[in-house]
């Protein structure tokens, strides 16, 4: 067989492996954006508060103007027009004028619709202000492209709006902000962007902790190295690396810089995930049903949000964030270990991006690692010269890929970062 048929039989074996083992992964449409999960507590954002922690118009948040979009305008006929009947729009307008947006902005308009009647019974999410055709917001106002609303709920009961923009941010709101008392104001990056933006991933740069060879850089890591990481019991052990999800060496990317008290600081995309608590604990579970520490996508995380950290001698304690910062780095690199988890730059992580859920993650490439434990056994072929191990021409590892493209028919689309 050639190695693409042999691909295109994995991937049928795959699917099949998804339908028969279901209970791993299709935790499905009743895991909805508005039910709580884990231990974490959720925070209203307070007044003036805005997530990301950074300018609405920077990379890390909804990205750079584009430029007014009027009926004229080419990019007009991409935008679509929101009639979800559990959305009321104030309409001043009365032109729906409102309703029209693009299409990121109505997919988490949406979302955001089903966790507010999820959280609070009888009530529906309200938008004051969306597509802003006659100019009165700021010059630069996303509003103008139909990518940024002005929301409350349909009572106008100004307690619930610190919650309202939690619950926006977890919808997926590329940039959620306590704007005013009377509002919250969110805004998504535009969608050609947003469809480019892969990479769940760490910067070449960082460190790792190898079997043998000490403190290694990222971008010397290879496959069947093994790696310090955390197991689901909360101890250190090292984890073999099975696969790099992506790879990138000539790309420069956005990372967040989380930094501890403790003085430790590492860097990740946005939507990789990271083990943090709200509260100081004293056991360092991760990735199971009694996890202590919760896997958040990094732009999620807060100052004062307890990370796990470990020293030289392999001693793993909690600090708090210091500092959350955006920062341009070289060279993009996601390896996927054993266990799931890793520690970079002293820092417990896990080794999953997009999926809002580690475990689901985890269990989703336990047919990888079964591949990989299969080629173990057998004498004379080494897993990492396998094209089961390797990426393709564009860094990003076949099976994350495909993963990707079938995951949300198993789970749903708001487990996941979407990008289109
Ligand atoms: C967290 O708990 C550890 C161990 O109990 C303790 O040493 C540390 O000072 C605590 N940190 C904070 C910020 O409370
Ligand atoms: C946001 O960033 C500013 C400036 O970098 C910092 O002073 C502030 O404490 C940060 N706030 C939060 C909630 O992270």
């Amino acid at each position: 067989m050639t190695p693409k048929s042999v691909r295109f039989s994995l991937n049928k074996l795959f699917l099949l492996y998804l339908l028969v083992t279901n209970e791993t992964i299709a935790c499905g449409p009743g895991r909805g954006p508005g039910k709580r999960r884990g231990t974490r507590k959720r925070t209203p954002l307070v007044f003036k508060q805005h997530i990301p922690n950074v300018s609405e118009n920077t990379v890390g948040a909804s990205g750079n103007y584009e430029g007014k979009i009027t009926k004229l305008d080419p990019r007009f006929k991409d935008m679509v027009k929101n009639m979800n009947p559990n959305i009321i729009f104030r309409d001043e307008e009365d032109n729906n004028e409102d309703r029209m947006m693009s299409k990121r902005c109505k997919d988490k308009l949406n979302t955001l619709a089903i966790a507010v009647m999820n959280e609070w019974p009888g009530v529906k999410l309200r938008v004051t202000e969306a597509w802003d055709t006659e100019g009165h917001h700021a010059p630069t106002s996303l509003h103008y492209e139909g990518r940024a609303v002005d929301i409350t709920t349909s009572d106008r009961e100004r307690s619930r709006y610190g919650m309202l923009a939690r619950l926006a941010v977890e919808a997926g709101f590329d940039w959620v902000y306590y704007e005013s008392r009377s509002h919250i104001h969110c805004s998504v990056r535009s969608d050609s962007v947003a469809a480019s933006n892969y990479g769940g991933c760490f910067p070449m740069s960082g460190q790792v902790t190898a079997k043998g060879k000490g403190t290694l850089e990222l971008s010397k890591l290879k496959i069947g190295d093994e790696v310090l990481a955390l197991n689901n019991k909360g101890k250190l052990e090292y984890s073999e690396v099975i696969a790099f999800l992506d790879i990138k060496d000539d790309t420069s990317g956005h990372f967040y810089s989380l930094e501890t008290e403790n003085g430790y600081k590492v860097h990740l995309t946005g939507k990789h995930l990271i083990y943090t608590s709200d509260t100081n604990r004293t056991s360092f579970v991760v990735g199971s049903v009694n996890s202590q520490f919760e896997a958040i996508y990094a732009d999620h995380t807060q100052i004062g949000d307890f990370l796990l950290t470990v020293d030289g001698k392999s001693n793993v304690r909690t600090s708090a964030i210091r500092s959350v910062k955006l920062e341009t780095k070289q060279g993009m690199v996601a390896p996927l270990t054993k266990a799931g988890t890793i520690v970079v730059d002293g820092i417990v992580v896990s080794c999953y991006a997009f999926i809002n859920n580690d475990q689901i993650a985890h269990a989703s490439f336990s047919f990888l690692r079964g591949l990989h434990d299969i080629y173990s056994y057998l004498p004379f072929v080494s897993w990492s010269k396998t094209s089961m191990a390797s990426y393709s021409i564009d860094g990003i590892h076949w099976y994350a890929k495909l993963l990707f493209n079938v995951a949300p028919y198993f789970m749903g689309r708001d487990s996941l970062y979407m990008n289109d």
